[in-house]
């Protein structure tokens, strides 16, 4: 009776502390800090029992850069065709829906505005936890006739009736009629927030429990809140590897760092979603390399430029860039020749010392830490530089500066002083 007692006690301690540790939001008392955590952490449920080797991640990343070039020209044609390509979300966080409060795990994407999550009733949708809006007593579903229908994607929609939109992400297409109910993230109360409930969803690319659009469009989380976090939010991302950490997404203008490295942060009407950054040039080494104009520079008329964005996992420059700064890297890594690993071209086994690479963005250089620059195999010695060319093909004019290279420093999204600040922090 005693030892069951007591097995109870520390069962109970041990889930409570489990629970803590995943499901508590306010990491260091901030009251709109939400915890971030990697896709395959110990708190996430989306762990795949199979995770893809990493050498394989460029080609989920391939499918990530298609749907960012795909911005680019309005069309609701799906990207993916044929076989499904894959393009997983890597970082979640819990978000409260409904009243009573119905959680969900869902993914940040920095780089888009919709937000959905899987509804009851949803036909292919691949998640056991659904959202049920008859079980909030604050759920309506929109009209036609609403403002916001407008601003939803490929809206089908016949006068008095509801509104209804679909869309492509990655190899799959949903169909949902779009929602308002309560938000709450953290401590923060955000009444009649807009998004998809989904009806029905074909494909296997979709976060499970939902996204949250973090990009600048008029239906993203940041345009919604205008008056509570006056589009002001800065995240740390967790390395993937040190999977029992967290990092932090914190909303709104307090409590970000004072002290901060910023560069201009860049509207694109091509790409209007997309946080855009003037990249000026890249150092390796002391040396900074030759690339020609072109392929760094900011266009609103095509698009091309620079973009911070969570969703992708190495970065990519376009491939004039890319090769310039891959040739630099092999030409400074002494009594070694570099090997190619999986779509990574530049890898070496053994010690080898690599050279820093900076960013040279405008008013701020940023030099990568070994970490955010090099990816280990675990399985012997090899080390790669974790970047790639983007692919060649058209509307991909982008240079994308992946969450590899954004693990383990805060990234402030300052839309009101257009700027964009980076420091580093250890993620916790
Ligand atoms: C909605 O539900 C909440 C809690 O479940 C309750 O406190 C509230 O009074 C309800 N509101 C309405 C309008 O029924
Ligand atoms: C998606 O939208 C298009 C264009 O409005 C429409 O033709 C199509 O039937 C819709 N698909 C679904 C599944 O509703
Ligand atoms: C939310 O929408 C309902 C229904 O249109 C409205 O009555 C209410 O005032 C809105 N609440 C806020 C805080 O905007
Ligand atoms: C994560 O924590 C668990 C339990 O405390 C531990 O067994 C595991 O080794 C940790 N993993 C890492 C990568 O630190
Ligand atoms: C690198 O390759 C060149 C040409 O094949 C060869 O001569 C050289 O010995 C190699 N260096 C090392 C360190 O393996
Ligand atoms: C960045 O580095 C370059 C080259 O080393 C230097 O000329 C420039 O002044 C630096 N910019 C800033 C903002 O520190
Ligand atoms: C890793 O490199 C060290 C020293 O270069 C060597 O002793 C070891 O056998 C290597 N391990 C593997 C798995 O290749």
């Amino acid at each position: 009776m005693r030892t069951q007692l007591i097995f109870l006690l520390i069962s109970f301690l041990v889930l409570k502390s489990e629970s803590l540790n995943c499901y508590e939001n306010n990491p260091r008392g901030h009251p709109s800090d939400l915890r971030v955590f990697h896709i395959s952490s110990p708190c996430s449920p989306f762990k795949k029992p199979n995770t893809v080797s990493w050498e394989s991640t460029l080609l989920q990343d391939k499918a990530r850069l298609q749907y960012l070039s795909s911005l680019a020209v309005k069309s609701s044609v799906p990207i993916a065709s044929g076989r499904a390509i894959v393009q997983s979300p890597t970082y979640i966080v819990r978000a409260n829906i409904g009243t009573p409060a119905q959680p969900m795990l869902v993914a940040l994407d920095t780089s888009n505005d919709a937000a959905w999550v899987p509804c009851s009733g949803c036909v292919g949708c691949a998640s056991s936890v659904l959202f049920d809006p008859s079980k909030s007593n604050s759920s309506r579903t929109l009209q036609c006739e609403a403002p916001q229908c407008k601003q939803a994607p490929n809206p089908t929609c016949t006068v008095g009736k509801s509104c209804g939109f679909n869309m492509t992400y990655g190899g799959s297409a949903i169909t949902a009629s779009l929602t308002q109910d309560t938000l709450t993230l953290a401590n923060d109360v955000i009444p009649n927030y807009t998004f998809g409930c989904i009806n029905q969803a074909t494909g296997t690319s979709l976060p499970a429990q939902g996204l949250m659009g973090l990009g600048r469009g008029p239906l993203s989380l940041i345009s919604q809140t205008q008056n509570l976090y006056m589009s002001t939010f800065s995240y740390c991302l967790p390395n993937s590897k040190s999977s029992n950490f967290s990092g932090s997404l914190r909303l709104g203008p307090k409590f970000q760092p004072l002290r901060i490295k910023t560069t201009p942060l860049l509207k694109n009407p091509r790409r209007s979603s997309l946080y855009y950054v003037n990249l000026v040039g890249i150092r390796v080494g002391n040396k900074i390399v030759d690339i020609p104009t072109s392929a760094l520079a900011f266009d609103p008329a095509t698009g091309a430029g620079t973009i911070f964005d969570s969703g992708t996992v190495f970065t990519r420059l376009v491939e004039p860039a890319y090769l310039a700064v891959r040739d630099e890297f092999r030409r400074r890594v002494k009594n070694a020749n570099a090997t190619s690993l999986g779509g990574f071209d530049t890898c070496y086994s053994g010690s080898v010392v690599f050279p820093p690479v900076t960013f040279m963005f405008a008013g701020m250089n940023v030099t990568l830490p070994p970490d955010n620059l090099l990816i280990h195999s675990s399985s012997g010695n090899t080390s790669c530089l974790a970047m790639a060319a983007a692919p060649n093909n058209v509307n991909s004019v982008l240079n994308v500066i992946a969450s590899m290279q954004q693990q383990n420093h805060r990234v402030l999204i300052d839309v009101p002083n257009s700027r964009l600040g980076i420091s580093r922090e250890t993620c916790t």
